[in-house]
């Protein structure tokens, strides 16, 4: 019976899998590590680039309405001048003055503490997927410590950048329990600086973006006087963006390095871009589901009108339930011609299209699909986790652990055993067999321990197939056995069979 771990200890469960078994370090971790910045292993990196390739698969070379591009990490900075993201892009940050600690004040939430309607202090809490409880427990032990008779009033907590002046020296720190030391919040840009050229001034100053968006739409001018596209139609870029985020955490879902896979879709101005907006949300989450995240998983977060940027005319995040709360995995924005048309300004440079079908000629809206291939993967890797019982060689249930990927996304595809190392007539049936489907996929070898171990240590890194070469196989008929990660079953097939079957399976 499949027993998947309890949330809370998920994400400890699966940051030591990845450790363990070579699929995400620490970055600098031989120096103490360096906060916000992950290194991908073998197998991490095998993950990574599945997930990108079915992407770009997916939504470039199967679509004839989207093309590709990469860009440079480094561009022009007037480029982030006209995004508005030299002057814009921070978010708000609150230091407690005691510990040193930082927060991002749309993270930490507080709540006056009331008795009867009697205010007898404040609680914080930064955020989590308890927050709520954590919070009234604190209420609760305030109230016992000052003795207070009667009811405690329902604890309503708010953002910090809510709080009023007054109300900041009231507040205690997270981190010492105590009012007074938090600052006010204060704007921290995001955006790493760098200089570029041999004169170290503030002429020199460049960035590394802090999303690959921009230099879709700074390009946007060549693919189409390429003219090779016509209205609707998209640019798909994937690429590394860089944020100095204040607090960087849960693992990879929030890094200061990491990549995203990022679609500019352009629609005429006069388009129904409500309907197009529907569907490229459906689309996404269907592509989601296609790569192994259970559609129950997903979830809409509609952007109120009053909270969405004044250029925005309508943003859905497709959230996903990770180990750590239901979070942001995939942005789909409707940004009207807001780039286009600041990019037209600051470089002076038309951003028009003429469209062949009204013979018109204008600057095109655009629908931005904006997702990252980190939250993919630890997506993909919660989704993946898997506890369950099975018996092992001598029929002892024992625990097993699995990661339950799709077969096309897992980072090896089938593991390839000879019964038994000290036959060599096993041993070469199995390796000219590896060779083979080495050639077309990402398959492993291997020959050493009893095949209960061998198959669970594949297990552990979801490698889908199990292909063991046993006596059958050299004295009988040919067949192999083949064994599913997911229900331990077992079947005999010949090698076309096996192909065919890896074929469905793998490529779809
Ligand atoms: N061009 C629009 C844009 O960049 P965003 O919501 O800031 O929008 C899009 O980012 C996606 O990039 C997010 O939904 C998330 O998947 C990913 N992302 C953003 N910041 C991230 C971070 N610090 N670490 C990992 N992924 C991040």
């Amino acid at each position: 019976m499949i027993a998947p771990a309890p949330s809370d200890t998920l994400m400890e469960d699966i940051v030591g899998l990845c450790k363990r078994r070579g699929f995400i370090f620490q970055s600098s971790e031989i120096y103490g590590g360096y906060n916000g910045f992950y290194d991908y292993g073998p197998l991490g990196v095998e993950l990574r680039n599945n997930i990108k390739q079915a992407w770009w698969r997916d939504f470039v070379q199967c679509r004839d309405d989207i093309e590709g591009l990469d860009s440079t990490i480094i561009m022009h900075p007037k480029i982030w001048k006209a995004s508005g993201h030299v002057d814009g892009f921070s978010d708000p940050m609150v230091d407690c003055k005691e510990s040193k600690l930082r927060y991002r004040a749309d993270q930490l939430f507080f709540a006056p503490v009331s008795v009867n309607g009697e205010t007898i202090g404040y609680v914080s809490v930064v955020e989590c997927i308890d927050q709520q409880e954590v919070a009234e427990k604190a209420a609760a032990e305030m109230k016992r410590k000052m003795a207070k008779q009667g009811e405690l009033d329902t604890i309503e907590l708010k953002e910090y950048t809510e709080a009023k002046p007054e109300q900041y020296e009231l507040i205690p720190s997270p981190a010492t329990g105590k009012p007074g030391s938090l600052t006010e919040p204060r704007e921290f840009k995001l955006m790493f600086e760098t200089k570029v050229g041999p004169l170290a001034d503030d002429a020199a100053t460049a960035y590394l973006r802090p999303e690959t968006a921009q230099g879709i739409f700074a390009n946007y001018k060549n693919i189409v006087d390429t003219g090779r596209v016509k209205i609707p139609f998209g640019i798909a870029q994937i690429g590394k963006a860089f944020r100095n985020e204040i607090t960087p955490r849960n693992f990879i879902f929030r890094s200061r390095e990491f990549e995203q896979m990022e679609i500019e879709y352009f629609i005429s101005p006069s388009a129904d871009w409500k309907t197009l907006h529907r569907e490229w949300i459906d689309t996404c989450t269907d592509w989601l589901v296609s790569i192994g995240l259970p559609r129950e998983g997903i979830s809409e977060d509609i952007h109120p009108e009053d909270k969405l940027a004044f250029y925005s005319q309508a943003t859905t995040d497709l959230m996903f339930q990770f180990p750590h709360g239901e979070q942001e995995l995939w942005g789909v924005a409707c940004r009207s011609d807001y780039d286009l048309k600041q990019h037209q300004e600051h470089s002076g440079k038309s951003m028009t299209i003429f469209d062949e079908t009204v013979k018109e000629k204008y600057v095109p809206h655009v629908i931005e699909p904006s997702l990252g291939v980190d939250r993919t993967l630890l997506a993909v890797l919660s989704a993946a986790y898997t506890e369950d019982e099975v018996p092992n060689d001598k029929g002892k249930v024992e625990k097993r652990i699995l990661l339950k990927f799709s077969p096309k996304i897992a980072p090896v595809k089938a593991a390839i055993f000879p019964l038994l190392k000290n036959k060599p007539e096993l041993v070469e049936v199995a390796k000219r067999l590896h060779k083979k489907l080495q050639r077309r996929w990402n398959v492993f070898y291997d020959a050493s321990g009893a095949i209960g171990r061998r198959y669970r240590r594949q297990d552990e890194i979801g490698t889908p197939f199990g292909i063991t070469i046993d006596f059958d196989t050299i004295e009988k008929d040919g067949t192999v056995t083949l064994r599913d990660r997911d229900t331990c079953e077992q079947r005999r097939v010949t090698e076309d069979e096996l192909i065919k079957f890896l074929e469905e399976q793998i490529d779809g």
